[in-house]
């Protein structure tokens, strides 16, 4: 038996032992979303006559712009070097705003964290000096007003010192960030945008038309949900914020290659239109077609604010850098797969807003087809394949609205897309995808369903790794994927010959040779001609948050990786020819690339275990 301080010994080491662990969990996750710093239910009253926050203009958005820059001028008789200032929205962020999850507790002070927050001596160095400071944010039309409060206390025990006066966007309910993605068919176009109309104030609908032709309106659909849809804390929490209405307009029967152009629209029930800016996008190629075709590919890009402030200093520094390149080279992408971890609001949901103002130029103008991460969708007790945390209580409900893909049931994030020559087949690593499970039987369906001489490039898509990543991650485990991965589907991926399978999650760029069973089944590394005999894994996780440690032991399989952010780029030149490059978010160039050249033919004839044995052995 252990005596007393024997027993508080073991209890010690027990917690050090939970704090050590807790620590590597978060080291592990990649996941920390900069607002959950801020402990806001332990926020305290200490207004302060001398403190102050005058915040200039107080009408945004006069002239239908969806993001302007505010000044604030704030002061204190106290500075601290870790005062701060946070934006919120709506301006009225009291305790008469508090739900009570449980009637017997006392609601906090403040229940709302802040859209985004600075520190007070960011851009006024001598603020703890003199007390005195000037601040510019960029805000973007988020369907609410604003106000800016001083803290004081840091970010760990906040005490408000000074309320700022209101602002607002002059119109807060406008139609904003429209995303397109590819319909059910190869001929539909899907519209989602977000607006603060209700089905009750107005019909939302789509005005659109081939450019420089006539113009047909179509009717959208409206989606929103409240706080109890949230599985948990902080989105059911601290982190809700109401996400207005989610419209999506199905644009049918277009003509392939033709550009249209639309514009938003919202008929209000006075008879008055409220009207989005114009857009534009050209129309997806009939499937098989034969004409250069070019996909980029990227997971984990999350957002990053233009105007630093420091949610995500040090977290995701390569995600404006990445949507920067994306949208200079706009005019040579046709279409951009986000492969899961999106924005990694984990619960706070006002940054889903600021992330779909971010892509609004890539988005709206190329379809942008997401594919689920654990970001979106893990939470424990709600069907994930892992019961964890990651998602921030949100359990796939953002995703699953705020996007539109063209799955069978919204909530199942398994889709196939066809592009011209190209074909997807787009897993959900968030369920279950062993054999016999549901997924597998549609992984199994899409990949199958291709006919190889019309689109002969056959690519597999999902969040985590199934196939080989050098990613410290899975090394320390033992394996150099998810487990459970290659086990359950490099059957299929060799029964269907599939060309390229490109993965998120981990958040670095990595290359395998071509494969199988853990074995390479070519030795080129550049070009390669005829069959591949195997699939190409790639790791493409570094969109822009922080980026993965590899092992350092080496593999066999592993061809290329970059310790950096960036994007891999697809481009079919016809049904023989297919190029492969990875660019580096940073200057765009490319900095590994290979070439696919062969016969559909070559797909046609059997290799190992493509075929049926009989068919071999006949
Ligand atoms: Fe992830």
């Amino acid at each position: 038996m252990l005596g007393n301080v024997g027993m508080r010994r073991v209890k010690l080491n027990l917690v050090i032992l939970l704090v050590l662990l807790a620590i590597l969990k978060e080291v592990r996750s990649h996941g920390e979303q900069p607002l959950s710093r801020i402990a806001i239910d332990k926020a305290a009253f200490a207004l302060h006559d001398l403190a102050y926050v005058k915040a200039s203009p107080t009408i945004l958005g006069a002239r239908g712009e969806r993001a302007e820059w505010v000044t604030l001028e704030f002061g204190t008789s106290n500075p601290s070097i870790d005062d701060w200032i946070g934006v919120f929205s709506p301006a009225n962020f009291s305790a008469t705003t508090c739900y009570g999850e449980n009637p017997r507790v006392n609601p906090p002070f403040l229940c709302s964290a802040p859209i985004k927050y600075q520190y007070a001596n960011y851009s006024s160095p001598e603020y703890k000096v003199t007390g005195k400071g000037l601040l510019q944010l960029q805000l973007i039309n988020q369907r609410s007003d604003f106000s800016f409060a001083l803290f004081s206390g840091g970010l760990s025990n906040p005490k408000l010192m000074a309320l700022s006066n209101h602002v607002a966007f002059s119109n807060p309910n406008a139609p904003v960030y429209p995303r397109i993605a590819q319909g059910k068919l190869w001929n539909e176009m899907t519209v989602t945008w977000t607006s603060g109309y209700g089905i009750d104030e107005a019909e939302p609908f789509v005005e659109w038309g081939p450019k420089g032709g006539d113009s047909i309106r179509s009717p959208a659909g409206t989606l929103t949900f409240d706080r109890t849809s949230m599985c948990g804390a902080p989105a059911r929490t601290v982190g809700w914020r109401d996400p207005g209405f989610i419209h999506t307009s199905f644009l049918k029967e277009l003509w392939p290659n033709r550009v249209y152009t639309y514009k938003l629209g919202h008929r209000l029930y006075n008879g008055r239109y409220v009207w989005s800016q114009k857009y534009h996008f050209r129309a997806s190629p009939y499937p098989g077609q034969n004409s250069p075709q070019r996909v980029v590919i990227f997971g984990d890009m999350g957002k990053d604010e233009a105007d630093g402030s420091n949610e995500y200093n040090n977290f995701q520094q390569g995600s404006l850098n990445t949507t920067k390149q994306l949208i200079q080279d706009l005019n040579n992408i046709d279409i951009v797969f986000h492969i899961g971890d999106i924005c990694y609001a984990n619960g706070y949901l006002s940054q889903w807003d600021q992330f779909t103002a971010q892509v609004e130029p890539i988005a709206s103008t190329v379809p942008y087809m997401i594919a689920s991460g654990n970001h979106e969708r893990d939470w424990p007790g709600t069907g994930s394949f892992y019961g964890n945390m990651d998602s921030g209580g949100e359990c796939g409900v953002l995703a699953e609205t705020m996007f539109y893909v063209p799955t069978q049931i919204r909530a199942k994030f398994w889709y196939s897309t066809d592009y011209g020559m190209f074909h997807f087949c787009i897993a959900d690593t968030e369920h279950d995808w062993r054999e016999g499970t549901e997924q597998y039987k549609f992984i199994e369906k899409c990949l199958a369903s291709v006919d190889r001489q019309k689109q002969p490039w056959l690519i597999f898509l999902a969040h985590r790794v199934l196939g080989y990543s050098s990613c410290i991650c899975y090394a320390e485990e033992g394996s150099f994927e998810e487990p459970m991965g290659r086990e359950s589907l490099q059957k299929l991926w060799q029964k269907y010959k599939v060309d390229i399978a490109i993965y998120g999650h981990v958040h670095n760029y990595e290359r395998t040779c071509p494969i199988y069973q853990n074995k390479c089944t070519r030795d080129e590394k550049h070009h390669y001609k005829g069959t591949l005999n195997g699939t190409i894994h790639v790791v493409a996780g570094g969109g822009g948050a922080s980026l993965s440690t590899f092992t350092t032991f080496q593999t066999k399989w592993s061809l290329f990786k970059d310790h950096d952010y960036g994007f891999v780029k697809l481009t079919a030149f016809d049904h023989s020819n297919l190029l492969f490059e990875y660019k580096k978010s940073s200057d765009g160039k490319v900095y590994d690339s290979f070439r696919l050249s062969r016969d559909y033919r070559d797909i046609l004839a059997c290799t190992v275990d493509s075929c049926p044995s009989m068919t071999l052995a006949s």
